[in-house]
């Protein structure tokens, strides 16, 4: 990495975290952000004006940035020190087999994800084989919502995390681990720790159980909409049904008693891995209105407030459905629950509702195109 103001970032993805992204890198000092993108309007727009990118920021003036690169060539990752990945669970592989090639081989390469969710660790150990060099990392969560994008021109920022917590492929050393937060630190102005085992990106209850128990408690064989189409686009989560949050509950519980059974099988510690409705809670405090259950905690947090869930025009009559392409499927069912429900199979752990929900959800989505399947360590937990 040389002196301190050589830092070569390379984010890939042009969608709304990857320009938040951006933009936030470019304000530090000494550091070159390049963005790899397929979006040619990105692209001719980076090259046609010579004009900023900018962040709209809450409470504070919008920041503004000119990349030092935009463009579709993975050579753009040649003299990367970091590459960060911010692109949904199901398109990562082709993204990273693009950038792999093309990565530098004299110096550590810091590849990461944001979020890491999904198993980001397995699916990097296996693309990036033949790179010893490249240290494996992915952050728990964004460390900001990212909405209303202008491609090329604008995106908003939405919430902050107080604090970043991020983690490391296991065969990543003490050293490489040290660097890695110092760069990142680096980067964000919030806080960065490290967590112990990547695991606990894994486990951390989120959007695969949300996504899937919310459509199942709202279009699944219990609910009044099933089999047919709804009048009006709904919102995830201030429309959340009794049902759903029913099924949330379980299938939280259940996720539970599967990093309890990790826990014992792999001697590792996941107590940072708190049921859902405490993370919530312990995340959003004041925003949300009414905190006693986890329905009442969905329906008044105020950073869920008017959040539509993916509709599409119903095909056989009119209203509306939830959409089967959208990331609730693609991404969070066949890349985050998949592997719930893989590691419940393999640890002998019972999860009854993750499996109904799991099996609904990939029927309604006609089948999975791939998942996480494909990068499952065949040996795990060994
Ligand atoms: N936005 C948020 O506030 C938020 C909050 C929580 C979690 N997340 C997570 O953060 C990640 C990124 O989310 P985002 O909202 O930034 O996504 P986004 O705005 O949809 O952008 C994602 C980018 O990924 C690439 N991409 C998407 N679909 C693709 C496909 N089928 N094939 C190839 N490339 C594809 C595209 O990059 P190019 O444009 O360069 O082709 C796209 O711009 C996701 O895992 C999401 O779940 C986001």
């Amino acid at each position: 990495m040389g002196a301190r103001q050589d830092l070569n970032v390379v984010v890939c993805g042009g969608g709304r975290t990857g320009h938040l992204n951006a933009v936030l890198f470019k304000q530090v000092p000494g550091v070159r952000v390049s963005l790899l993108t397929t979006r040619q309007d990105v692209i001719a727009q980076h090259h046609a004006s010579s004009e900023s990118l900018t962040a709209f920021v809450p409470d504070a003036p919008p920041l503004r940035a000119r990349l030092d690169a935009v463009g579709a060539e993975a050579s753009l990752a040649a003299q990367a020190d970091l590459v960060v990945l911010t692109v949904p669970a199901h398109v990562r592989a082709p993204w990273l087999r693009r950038v792999v090639h093309a990565l530098p081989r004299d110096k550590p390469v810091y590849v990461g994800a944001i979020p890491g969710f999904c198993g980001f660790d397995w699916l990097a150990e296996q693309i990036l084989a033949e790179r010893p060099n490249a240290v494996i990392w992915g952050m728990k969560d964004v460390p900001h919502t990212a909405f209303d994008l202008h491609p090329g021109v604008s995106v908003r920022m939405g919430g902050a995390k107080q604090v970043l917590h991020v983690g490391t492929h296991a065969r990543e050393t003490p050293e490489a681990r040290a660097a890695l937060q110092g760069l990142l630190q680096r980067l964000y102005a919030a806080p960065v720790h490290l967590l112990d085992h990547f695991l606990e990106i894994t486990l951390t209850p989120g959007n695969p159980i949300m996504h899937s128990s919310v459509v199942y408690g709202l279009a699944g064989p219990y609910s009044q909409w099933h089999g047919r189409a709804f009048p009006a686009p709904v919102c995830w989560w201030t429309d959340c049904t009794e049902l759903g949050a029913y099924f949330l509950q379980r299938s939280d519980e259940e996720c539970q008693r599967l990093c309890q059974a990790v826990q014992e099988r792999l001697g590792i510690d996941l107590s940072s891995v708190k049921p859902l409705h405490q993370e919530i809670v312990e995340a959003y405090g004041d925003q949300i209105r009414d905190p006693r259950t986890l329905l009442s905690t969905l329906r008044t947090n105020q950073a869920y407030d008017a959040i539509e869930a993916p509709m599409a025009p119903a095909p056989t009559q009119p209203g509306y459905v939830i959409d089967k392409e959208s990331r609730a499927f693609q991404e969070d069912v066949a890349y985050g629950l998949a592997v719930l429900v893989e590691m419940g199979r393999r640890l002998d752990v019972r999860l009854p509702h993750i499996q109904e929900i799991f099996d609904w959800n990939v029927g309604y989505m006609q089948g999975l195109r791939g998942s996480a399947l494909d990068y499952f360590p065949s040996t795990w937990p060994a």
